[in-house]
């Protein structure tokens, strides 16, 4: 059975979402770069072995993702999904993982790379928005998009009810995509993600719900 683990920096939605989702494979373990991320208990709570590597305690970022790197290896897994974990991991650390890492981002990339997505995407007045599932580059938010899911932004929106609604389908993308990788339909050639052998991810885009 393949295995992953998940890294995470916060609340940890997205990985319930994917630890609930009965994804073909089984979590290695969690890990956090912040000792107090609620998302430990939730995932202690479900029977899965967390670990905190604290950023803080690192005198560099080399250190930090040394120390990442080892912690991850030591479950061997086929695939390490970032979920909220909001750490810049450096050059080396994503080499080692290149194929195997993929991330969330709450934007239609390469729209919106960075943080505060919600408040980006309301200041610049788009009328959709979303969120992306790639495969991590040294690049930040810039490797390549397996798939996207989007909605609408509607009037009076604000950057939470904006959040929330684009949260609601992070939970069903991140999944499905986790799901694809550890089926072994998806792979990263060339630069490029691949589902089935396929250049383009078809049908990645899954209808926006409204409202
Ligand atoms: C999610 O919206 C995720 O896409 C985002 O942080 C949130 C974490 O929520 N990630 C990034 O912004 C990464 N650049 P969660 O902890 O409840 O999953």
């Amino acid at each position: 059975m393949k295995r992953y683990v998940i890294l995470i920096s916060g609340r940890g939605s997205n990985m319930e979402s994917l630890l609930d989702a009965g994804l073909p494979g089984s979590c290695a373990a969690v890990i956090s770069n912040k000792p107090d991320a609620t998302g430990l208990a939730a995932a202690a709570g479900r029977g899965i072995a967390t670990t905190v590597i604290d950023h803080r305690g690192f005198a560099s970022r080399e250190d930090f993702d040394a120390a990442l790197a080892t912690e991850i290896e030591r479950h061997a897994p086929d695939l390490v999904l970032l979920a909220g974990f909001m750490r810049i991991l450096g050059e080396r650390f994503v080499r080692r993982f290149e194929g195997r890492l993929l991330n969330i981002h709450p934007s239609l990339l390469p729209a919106f790379p960075g943080v505060r997505t919600h408040a980006q995407a309301l200041a610049a007045g788009v009328r959709l928005h979303g969120c992306s599932v790639h495969f991590v580059t040294p690049a930040l938010d810039g490797g390549p998009i397996v798939a996207q899911a989007a909605v609408p932004v509607l009037a009076g929106d604000d950057e939470a009810s904006l959040g929330r609604r684009v949260l609601a389908e992070e939970h069903l993308l991140y999944p499905r995509v986790a799901g694809w990788f550890l089926e072994g339909r998806l792979r990263l050639v060339d630069g490029r993600a691949r589902l089935d052998g396929e250049a383009a991810v078809a049908g990645a885009l899954h209808a926006p719900q409204a409202g």
